[in-house]
């Protein structure tokens, strides 16, 4: 079989996405597939790449807008070309951090408060939420452009800094907890992998991918805790329609998890949490990489 690696792309998530295609291609098993490695610098460039390369599957390494969003998926859907991971609606859905969270809420998922801003700047409506809260792109990926904000002195940067990245912004409150994330394989959570970052309050783009910035290992939870973790998390991906994989990030807050999003292709860089979540599962990554492709072809 001929599977094309897209990755690259031009979101802001672009070289997570090169080290996520990399570590694809890397521990994809030779004997069973052909290999293309294609590298997205232009987003008219994707069709005519995929088309020339005459793949059978197109295995997604892009993260962010044009690739994670949904525009992709909608593109391969048209060439008829098989891709992995969720479909057209889950991958926009998932994007939009704001859209979720209303989905999820209205189904009794928790969910950080917050707020979501596309027109002016209300310093107001932060202060009834309360300092520190946590400023976002509201579709951004990585934790690219996303601050944590303790006063309002902060905050007018931060959004500045957020705007950079989506006119549209989400103002959360800031949960003291710990971080915790659950991948998703084939509707079964894998273990659960509680952060502690190194060097920050929260689990920033260095806490994500230098190595040492965060302690990221299996949690011990209490049955009960467990319990509500894994059901949250299958709540968002069913709920999102989320298909064959995904991780679920929450913070875990006096042993309630509340759901901040859920990310259609979560990375899969050396750093990343989904292949250590699946390893401790005892899948390998070349593992993962076939159930991935198996799934995503049924
Ligand atoms: N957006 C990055 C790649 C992640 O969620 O892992
Ligand atoms: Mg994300």
């Amino acid at each position: 079989m001929k599977i094309g690696v897209i990755m690259g792309g031009i979101s802001s998530e672009r070289q997570v996405s090169l080290q996520t295609g990399q570590e694809m291609i890397n521990h994809l098993d030779r004997s069973r597939y052909e290999i293309v490695p294609i590298v997205i610098e232009q987003r008219a460039d994707l069709i005519e790449q995929v088309q020339q390369a005459g793949i059978d599957l197109a295995l997604l390494a892009l993260h962010g807008q044009y690739g994670e969003d949904g525009t992709v998926q909608g593109a391969l859907e048209t060439l008829g070309i098989p891709y992995t991971g969720s479909g057209v609606l889950a991958s926009s859905l998932c994007m939009n951090k704001q859209l979720s969270k209303m989905l999820l809420k209205a189904a009794g998922v928790h969910t950080p408060e917050g707020f979501y801003w596309q027109g002016e700047y209300e310093p107001q409506a932060v202060e009834q939420l309360g300092y520190p809260v946590i400023v976002k792109p509201n579709m951004g990926g990585s934790s690219i452009g996303i601050q944590l904000v303790h006063n309002e002195k902060e905050l007018l940067p931060a959004v500045q800094e957020a705007r950079r990245l989506d006119q549209a912004i989400l103002i959360e409150r800031y949960l003291k907890g710990t971080e915790i994330t659950c991948s998703i394989l084939d509707g079964e959570v894998l273990p659960i992998i509680g952060i502690r970052s190194a060097h920050s309050e929260w689990f920033d783009y260095k806490a994500k991918y230098e190595n040492g910035g965060a302690e990221e290992k299996v949690i011990q939870l209490p049955p009960v805790t467990l319990q509500r973790v894994r059901e949250a998390a299958l709540a968002s991906y069913r709920l999102l329609q989320c298909k064959v994989y995904a991780r679920v990030d929450m913070i875990l807050c006096q042993d309630v998890p509340y759901v901040l999003e859920v990310n259609t292709l979560p990375g899969m860089t050396a750093n990343s949490l989904l292949p250590k979540s699946a390893a401790a599962a005892g899948i390998t990554f070349t593992q993962l990489l076939d159930r991935i492709i198996t799934s995503s072809l049924r």
